[in-house]
């Protein structure tokens, strides 16, 4: 799989010091508040299982799964493909999400966890990209800027390949055109 790879962003030791940052600042921002660790399924899967071994006050996991698409008048919509175990009512929300493009996704998760009535709703991701956003979406914790390509791996995929890969890197053009 390598040979598809055009470069390296991030290899094993970048994301665990980034994980080992955003543990810290976590642990520090949610002291006494119990946080309810959401992760976006299925790209979340590696990166929250190892920022979870960098947060060291009690927190739940949880796992969502939804898909975007283009309702009616070209609004985007979330579909809730499975939805949390425990209800997010009066509940300190961190949503951990692989990448942040355009932002519609967590724009739409947000406002659904806000309806019903978490306290907050805070976003931790691994990647970042700035150039893509199309909505009003800050993310509070920011693993890594990246450029607006396409990247695979450490949970990222294309066509449901590469999430295995240790590393987040940019997939060769070639692929998928
Ligand atoms: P938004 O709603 O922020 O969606 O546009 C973020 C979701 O889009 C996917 N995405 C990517 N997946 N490489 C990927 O493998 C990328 O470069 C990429 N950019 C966006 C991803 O599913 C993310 O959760
Ligand atoms: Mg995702």
């Amino acid at each position: 799989m390598k040979d598809h790879i055009e470069s390296i962003l991030l290899d094993q030791d970048d994301i665990r010091e980034i994980c080992k940052r955003l543990g810290n600042q976590i642990d520090e921002d949610y002291q006494n508040k119990n946080p309810m660790l959401v992760g976006l399924l299925k790209g979340c899967v590696p990166f929250i299982g190892d920022l979870g071994k960098y947060i060291t006050i009690p927190i739940e996991m949880e796992y969502m799964d939804v898909s975007s698409y283009h309702g009616a008048k070209s609004s985007l919509e979330v579909k809730i493909l499975k939805d949390l175990d425990s209800p997010v009512k009066g509940r300190h929300v961190l949503i951990a999400e692989d990448i942040v493009d355009t932002g519609f996704t967590l724009t739409k998760v947000i406002q659904l966890l806000k309806y019903r009535g978490a306290a907050s709703v805070e976003v931790v991701t691994l990647l970042n990209k700035e150039e893509g956003r199309l909505t009003k979406m800050v993310p509070k914790y920011i693993g890594q800027e990246i450029p607006n390509r396409f990247v695979v791996g450490y949970g990222l995929d294309y066509n449901q390949k590469y999430r295995n890969l240790p590393y987040v890197g940019i997939l060769k053009q070639e692929i998928y055109e």
